[in-house]
């Protein structure tokens, strides 16, 4: 089993350039598979999530030539995809199977079998198909519970108006993509403004769509117009140096080419309020914002609460948020993100066992957790429980630990950010002075001032 040995760190001086938006990745695919004519996509994420979502649209009849890792041509089929051949492989990707099943819920004339892997498996698809089955499609969860493996079987499908009982991007893009494929008009309300790169693209394709506050409004039964796209560096990548250069004093990084979507970087928000300096320079504010992010002067950080409606804008940033917390002073509350529980794994629960394996005192709650911060760190040994942002997570916790980590089950860290090993080992090889002597970043707390570390 792949594993990643972590030894800590004083110094952090980077320049670190992120793969490509997984979220956008997913629809550039997905989406682009749905336009008229030809289009070029680069900044494409290779990660296995991404590839599930390329290679189901090729199963479906859309011509994809691969140019590099990182960009292809595809010809869309204009919205008309023909039945696969066999069921089709959505791996770890919730976003693969949700956004999947809204398109070939449209589809009529066919069915279409879609399965993943055990973590996949337990994923609540309930919220996707009570919406389907509303606007005349039939989906049949072989899973206990309406979960996965699901048969979507295609139907000329009636637009909807919907009120969303979860925040969810892959619900409301589901229910966009289906809505898109109906005659008439959907609305959809979400109860949090939560990541819009589906809006975004269905605009930019020229589908006739409209957002304010809320709701979104589409017009189906349009073509979508291909048109070329650049996908910027995935700002849920680039979050786990910003942790970890904002809670470490005197720390250094830049993170060119990251997205800057409004409804992505409330992790900047946080981060600021525990009392980083980050700048922001948005180069491109395009279909898609994108620019550079610098923390020039990393410090200590302070806990902060982040609930309510600041949640579904970090929704995937919480593992590395919890993190922080446990290095800021003082204590940090994570509440409203009992959604943490359905994500590749139980979040709150993988979050909690392994923060106490470090050292962090922390109490798990229904729906959140509360953290002591500046506990003295000690080396561990954890396991991500499959799910990449635990392990990656935990790998930045191990920088400030005492003792070389060991974190395990690392082989999931490719579903969405395939260098990070690489990253982590510029960023380990480039600390010298780890190599020789640690000293706590935190001096207050450290009675021997410097200690040997053990390193890996
Ligand atoms: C995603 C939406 C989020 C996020 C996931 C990607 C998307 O899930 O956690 O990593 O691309 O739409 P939910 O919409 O289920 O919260």
């Amino acid at each position: 089993m792949a594993s990643l040995k972590v030894r800590p760190i004083r110094r952090l001086r980077a320049s670190i350039r992120v793969p490509g938006d997984k979220s956008i990745s997913h629809r550039s695919a997905m989406i682009g598979g749905l336009t008229e004519g030809e289009l070029r996509v680069n900044g494409f994420l290779p990660s296995e999530d991404c590839l599930a979502s390329l290679t189901a649209m090729q199963a479906l009849g859309v011509e994809i030539d691969r140019i590099s890792q990182t960009s292809f041509i595809l010809k869309g089929r204009g919205g008309k995809l023909s039945p696969a051949l066999e069921p089709i492989d959505c791996g770890n990707s919730g976003t693969t199977i949700r956004l999947l099943s809204g398109i070939l819920a449209g589809q009529p004339g066919f069915a279409t079998r879609l399965f993943g892997d055990e973590s996949l498996a337990r994923r609540p698809m309930k919220r996707i198909v009570d919406p389907l089955q509303l606007m005349g499609a039939t989906i049949d969860c072989e899973g206990k519970d309406q979960r996965p493996p699901i048969v979507v079987h295609g139907a000329k499908l009636k637009p909807l108006n919907y009120k969303m009982p979860v925040a969810s991007a892959q619900l409301k893009s589901c229910i966009l993509l289906a809505g898109l494929q109906s005659e008439g008009k959907t609305c959809v309300e979400q109860p949090i403004v939560c990541r819009d790169h589906t809006e975004r693209m269905l605009e930019y394709f020229r589908a006739s769509i409209s957002t304010s506050k809320n709701k979104i409004e589409l017009y189906g039964g349009n073509r979508l117009q291909a048109r070329d796209l650049e996908v910027p560096g995935d700002f849920s990548s680039a979050a786990f140096w910003l942790v970890a250069a904002a809670a470490m004093p005197g720390a250094r990084v830049t993170l060119p080419n990251v997205g800057l979507n409004p409804t992505r970087t409330g992790l900047l928000n946080v981060l600021m309020r525990m009392g980083a300096q980050i700048k922001e320079h948005v180069e491109d504010a395009g279909v898609e914002p994108r620019g550079t992010l610098i923390i020039e002067e990393g410090s200590r950080l302070r806990g902060t609460t982040i609930a309510g409606d600041e949640i579904p804008n970090v929704i995937d940033e919480l593992p590395i948020i919890a993190v922080a917390g446990a290095l800021a002073e003082g204590t940090t509350i994570i509440k409203d993100a009992q959604e943490l529980r359905v994500k590749e794994s139980d979040r709150l629960a993988a979050l909690a066992l392994n923060l106490r394996a470090f050292g962090v005192p922390v109490e798990e709650t229904e729906d959140g957790l509360i953290i002591q911060g500046r506990a003295r760190l000690h080396g561990a040994k954890v396991n991500s429980l499959g799910d990449h942002r635990i392990a990656m997570a935990f790998s930045i916790l191990a920088l400030f630990a005492e003792g070389s980590s060991l974190i395990e089950n690392t082989a999931c860290i490719a579903t969405s950010y395939p260098t990070f090993e690489k990253d982590l080992q510029e960023v380990l090889d480039a600390d010298l002075s780890g190599r020789f002597s640690f000293r706590w970043p935190f001096g207050s707390r450290n009675k021997n001032k410097e200690r040997a570390s053990q390193p890996g």
